[in-house]
């Protein structure tokens, strides 16, 4: 990708994101030569990073159903990545378009894509549902006082919170787990959360290799195993099929047939 209007100047390019190496592994162009760089090295340890990379957003999409198919027209997506097909605005916007969305991520070059996105959706005269967030779920108060989504979103009445494929972003001394139970304790009971979470217990030597690439590009990554996975919903109802492969998720009806070969675990729980 190129600096253009997009690529805020504040951007170090030479350290690779998260936000751009997925958006490099899905295909997209938002990132640069480090993500791309780090990507590959993933790549090398996990042959089907990309796919898993789709399997994952493909569960975003289902979440996102299933929580609209219960009623709910609010979402919180956190780590909500470069603006892109099947994210949650796009998906809401084709099967619940009166719904509300607040987006966070704290990678400045999503926040400058989304505010394009905004003008260009403005330009045509919608009005803006979904608003984007540059914030840090380390810090879940800042999100949760934040006046975007005091605007956007009304906590008295149910909340699909999604944190997909962001928790493994924070290690352990950020203490994730009070960062979920934070948000949790914020929204009302029929809220539901959706969380994948890349594990080691597919593929522990794959990913220990992908751990040691992360640790050279200077990027935290911390594959749980289910136990720590499951923890995260803390005492919130597992819907069924409760926390299972990624792919096993309500899948759709052309499931590759290996369900194991993306190495996520995923669900979605209800506050009672
Ligand atoms: C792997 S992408 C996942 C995108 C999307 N949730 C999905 O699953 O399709 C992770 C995203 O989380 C964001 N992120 C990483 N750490 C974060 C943090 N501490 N607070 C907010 N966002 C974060 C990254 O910038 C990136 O956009």
């Amino acid at each position: 990708m190129t600096h253009d209007q997009t690529t805020p100047p504040t951007i170090d390019t030479s350290v690779p994101h998260s936000a751009r190496m997925y958006d490099y592994w899905l295909g997209g162009s938002s990132n640069f030569a480090a993500d791309r760089a780090l990507g590959q090295a993933f790549e090398q340890a996990i042959p089907s990073i990309r796919t898993m990379a789709r399997e994952n957003r493909r569960f975003l999409g289902r979440a996102v159903r299933s929580m609209a198919e219960a009623g709910i027209r609010q979402f919180l997506d956190i780590g909500t990545g470069i603006p892109a097909a099947g994210d949650t605005h796009s998906v809401t916007e084709i099967i619940a378009p009166d719904s509300r969305v607040v987006c966070v991520d704290n990678d400045p070059i999503v926040h400058a894509h989304a505010q394009a996105h905004a003008r260009a959706r403005m330009a045509d005269g919608e009005q803006p549902r979904t608003v984007y967030l540059q914030a840090d779920l380390r810090h879940p108060d800042q999100i949760l006082e934040a006046l975007a989504l005091k605007a956007t979103l009304d906590l008295d009445r149910p909340v699909g919170l999604l944190l997909v494929a962001i928790l493994m972003l924070l290690g352990d001394e950020d203490d994730p787990w009070a960062s979920t139970a934070t948000l949790f304790d914020a929204l009302p009971p029929g809220s539901h959360v959706a969380i994948s979470h890349p594990s080691q217990d597919f593929n522990p030597s794959a990913m220990a290799e992908v751990v040691r690439a992360a640790e050279q590009g200077h990027m935290t990554l911390v594959p749980r195993d289910r136990g720590q996975v499951e923890r995260f919903f803390g005492d919130w109802e597992l819907v069924a099929p409760g926390v299972v492969p990624v792919m096993s998720w309500h899948p759709e009806d052309d499931r590759p047939t290996d369900p194991n070969a993306a190495y996520y675990w995923a669900g979605v729980a209800r506050k009672p």
